[in-house]
C-alpha cells in the first residue's frame, strides 16, 4: 500500500540528531565487495531501501549478504557467485546496479547488465564507464538493452575522463584494480565517496593512490585476498545537508553528529551567505538561527565536489522560496533536475525555469497543500517546504524519499517537526 506524509508547519526545530552512513558510499562499496572471495564486515551502514535493492541483486548473481540493522552492519560473502547477468528487473530498481559491470568484468572476465535507462533527473548515460572498460582491454556489446563486457584479463591503461563522473570513476576504479599494470585515471570525481571506495579497495589488498585528486593510480593485482576486511562508511554528507537546511529553513539550532565537517563545507558556506549561523567542530556542525532572522537570497550554481552538490539544490531552493530576494538556481550536473518546481509552485512559491536556471523570487510564506515527490532529493525538498507552510502540506510517493532517507518523518520529529505517515489511496 502506498504511504504519504502529513506535514503540519512547526516552529523552530531544536535537538541534537546522528547523521548515518553514505548512501552513495555504501552503494559503490557493496559492488566492489565482488571484487575479493573474503567476507566483508561493513559498518555504519544505512537502513535504506537503495541499500536493501542492491543486496538483494548481489543475492541474484549468488552472494550472500546478512544486514543487520541495530548495528548497522552488513556481512557480504561474493565467494559463490554463480551468475555474471544482472537482472533487468533489478537494475531498473537501481540505477546504481550498474557499478557491478565493473567488478564481475574484472574478477570473472564478463558481465551483463542492462542498460539502466533514463530516470527523472535526467538521460543518465553510461558512455563515460564503457568507454573506460574498452580502454582497459574489454570488448563490450551494447544491444537490445543490455550491456556484456568480457575480456581475459584487463590491461591498465591511461584514461581521461571527458567530465569527472561519479559512477564512472567508481566503476573503472574498481575494473582496474585486478588488470594487469598500472591504470592512471585522469580528470576523475574527487567526491568524498570516491576517496571511501577506494579505501575499500585498499582495505582489501587494492593498491590505489590519489583518490580525492583528479588523479587515480591504480596498481593491478591479480586477486584481492585480504583476509576479514572490515570497512566503516563515511557519514552521509546529503542527509546532513538536508538536516541542516531543515534548521535553517525552521529558524533552529540543531546540533548534527556522525558528520565530516569538510565534507559539508560547499553548503555550510552557502548557508552562512543567506545569513544562517553554522558551527563546525570535529563531531560535526551546529546550525542555528535567530528566530527573527532574515534570510537573504543567493545565487546558487551546482557542480562536481567541492562544488555545491546537484543533490542539495532541491533543498535550498526550499529554503530560498521564503528568502528576501531573488535566488538564481543553475543546475550544471543534470539536465532536468527541476522537478520540484511545480510542486513548489502549489505551495505558493514564485519560480520561473530559464534553460538550466530556475529564478526564485521570495515569498512571504508557502500554504500547505497536496503535492507529489518525484525522486528523492526533489521530495525531501517538499518536506523541508512543508515544515514551515501555513496549513497542513500532503506528501505522496514517499517510497522516493525512503529510498535515501532513514526514518525522515520520525527523525526530524525528534527535533520538534510533525510528519504523520499515513495509508494512502494514491500511488
Ligand atoms: C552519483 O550519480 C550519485 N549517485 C548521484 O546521487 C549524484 O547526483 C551524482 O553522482 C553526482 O554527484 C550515486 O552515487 C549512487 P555522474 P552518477 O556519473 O554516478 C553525466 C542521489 O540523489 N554522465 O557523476 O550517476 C550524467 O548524465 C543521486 O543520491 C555521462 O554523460 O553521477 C550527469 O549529467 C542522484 N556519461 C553527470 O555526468 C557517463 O558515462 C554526472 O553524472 C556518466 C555520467
Amino acid at each position: 500500500m502506498a504511504e504519504k506524509f502529513i506535514v503540519e508547519p512547526c516552529g523552530a526545530l531544536r535537538g541534537k540528531m546522528e547523521i548515518g552512513g553514505a548512501k552513495n558510499a555504501v552503494l559503490p562499496v557493496l559492488a566492489a565487495a565482488i571484487l575479493t572471495e573474503q567476507e566483508c564486515v561493513l559498518q555504519n551502514v544505512p537502513d535504506l531501501s537503495d541499500v536493501e535493492s542492491m543486496c538483494v541483486l548481489l543475492e541474484s548473481l549468488g552472494a550472500k549478504t546478512i544486514m543487520d540493522k541495530p548495528s548497522g552492519t552488513i556481512t557480504v560473502n561474493t565467494h559463490a557467485i554463480n551468475s555474471l547477468d544482472a537482472s533487468y528487473e533489478l537494475v531498473g530498481k537501481l540505477r546504481a546496479s550498474f557499478l557491478v559491470m565493473g567488478p564481475l568484468l574484472a574478477r570473472f572476465g564478463r558481465a551483463k547488465v542492462p542498460l539502466p535507462g533514463g530516470c527523472a533527473i535526467g538521460s543518465r548515460p553510461v558512455d563515460l564507464h564503457l568507454k573506460g572498460f574498452a580502454a582497459l582491454g574489454a570488448e563490450i556489446d551494447n544491444s537490445h538493452g543490455f550491456v556484456t563486457a568480457s575480456a581475459k584479463r584487463l590491461r591498465g591503461a591511461k584514461i581521461y575522463l571527458d567530465f569527472p563522473s561519479v559512477g564512472a570513476t567508481e566503476n573503472i576504479m574498481m575494473a582496474a584494480a585486478l588488470a594487469q599494470g598500472q591504470t592512471i585515471l585522469e580528470n576523475c570525481a574527487i567526491e568524498p565517496e570516491i576517496v571511501d571506495l577506494a579505501n575499500f579497495l585498499n582495505t582489501i589488498g587494492g593498491k590505489i593512490r590519489g583518490a580525492g585528486t583528479d588523479t587515480i593510480k591504480i596498481e593491478g593485482v591479480s586477486s584481492l585476498t585480504t583476509p576479514n576486511p572490515k570497512h566503516s562508511i563515511i557519514p552521509d554528507r546529503i542527509e546532513a545537508g538536508t538536516f541542516m537546511i531543515a534548521a535553517a529553513l525552521t529558524r533552529g539550532d540543531v546540533t548534527l553528529t556522525n558528520v565530516m565537517a569538510d565534507h559539508v563545507k560547499p553548503v555550510t558556506a552557502k548557508l552562512k551567505e543567506v545569513n544562517i549561523n553554522v558551527e563546525e567542530s570535529d563531531t560535526g556542525v551546529r546550525v542555528t538561527c535567530d528566530p527573527s532572522c532574515e534570510l537573504i537570497a543567493a545565487d546558487l550554481k551546482t557542480l562536481p565536489y567541492p562544488g555545491f552538490p546537484t543533490d542539495m539544490q532541491a533543498q535550498f531552493m526550499s529554503l530560498m522560496a521564503t528568502a528576501s530576494g531573488t535566488s538564481v538556481i543553475t543546475e550544471t550536473v543534470f539536465e532536468n533536475r527541476f522537478m520540484q518546481v511545480g510542486e513548489l509552485k502549489r505551495m505558493g512559491a514564485e519560480i520561473k525555469i530559464e534553460s538550466r536556471s530556475a529564478i526564485v523570487e521570495g515569498v512571504p510564506k508557502l500554504t500547505g497543500t497536496q503535492v507529489v515527490a518525484s525522486d528523492l532529493r526533489a521530495g525531501a525538498a517538499l518536506v523541508l517546504a512543508a515544515l514551515r507552510a501555513e496549513g497542513t502540506t500532503e506528501i505522496t510517493g514517499i517510497h522516493h524519499i525512503e529510498r535515501g532517507y532513514d526514518r525522515i518523518d520520525t527523525r526530524l520529529n525528534q527535533l520538534g517537526a510533525s510528519i504523520v505517515r499515513v495509508e494512502s489511496e494514491k500511488e
